[in-house]
């Protein structure tokens, strides 16, 4: 198992002082900065784009930035967000006419590609394109907002992809998105995810060391 990393998505900072709450985040003991890219089309909300990804890399941030594309159509926007500094790139299958051109797109621009699967998408899309991820995101609630509650049916799911990467070999980051908590890490762990987004639970407190390192105090228990 690769070691735990914990992504705090920027979605529930500040945004008036994004960069100092990246700054923060960070110094905090988070591990990357997940950013996530909402269109108003595939879900019904809207965030950040491009720009605000290079005026994180200006503002000086060399954590890796984990992009979380869930707009539609995608290819346009993996050019842009490699131009822009991402380090991952996903995005939702079916939001993508031809996944493999996509992944490959990703591969091709330098970043590390993954695939997003929503609460209630089958995991079909994973049959032919394993070789080519370097990441998987469930998501554990439904897409378009922050502060949403853990979706439980996903431990089972994080389960069953847990036990498709260890099948197929290949070294596959397993990422877990939605109502990731302190008093729910340790199980979506011990379900087999090794990379943890949370917003509302970092962003939503005053002391963000104080909450990332309960957080891996529950890792630490985690078997
Ligand atoms: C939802 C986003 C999440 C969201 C998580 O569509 O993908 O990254 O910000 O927020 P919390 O941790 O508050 O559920
Ligand atoms: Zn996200």
């Amino acid at each position: 198992m690769k070691p735990y990393l914990i992504a705090p998505s920027i979605l529930s900072a500040n945004f008036t002082k994004l960069g100092e709450e990246v700054d923060n985040v960070l110094n905090a003991g988070a591990d990357v900065v997940h950013f996530d890219v909402m269109d108003n089309h595939y879900v019904p909300n809207l965030t950040i784009g491009p720009l605000v990804c290079k005026a994180l890399r200006k503002h000086g941030v060399t954590a890796d930035i984990d992009v979380h594309l869930m707009v539609q159509p995608v290819d346009d926007m993996i050019k842009q967000f490699a131009d822009a500094g991402a380090s991952y790139i996903s995005f939702h299958p079916e939001a993508s006419q031809h996944v493999d051109r996509s992944l490959q797109l990703i591969i091709d621009s330098g970043c590390q590609p993954g695939l997003v699967f929503n609460p209630a998408t089958p995991l079909q899309h994973l049959d032919h394109v394993m070789h080519k991820l370097h990441h998987i995101l469930l998501m554990s609630v439904n897409p378009g907002f922050g502060g949403q509650s853990f979706i439980p049916q996903s431990l089972d799911k994080l389960k069953q992809v847990r036990a498709l990467i260890d099948q197929s070999g290949f070294d596959i980051r397993l990422e877990i998105d939605g109502g990731v908590k302190v008093d729910n890490i340790r199980a979506i762990a011990e379900a087999g995810a090794d990379m943890f987004v949370a917003g509302s639970a970092i962003f939503g407190q005053t002391d963000y060391q104080a909450v990332i390192s309960q957080m891996r105090s529950e890792l630490a228990l985690a078997n």
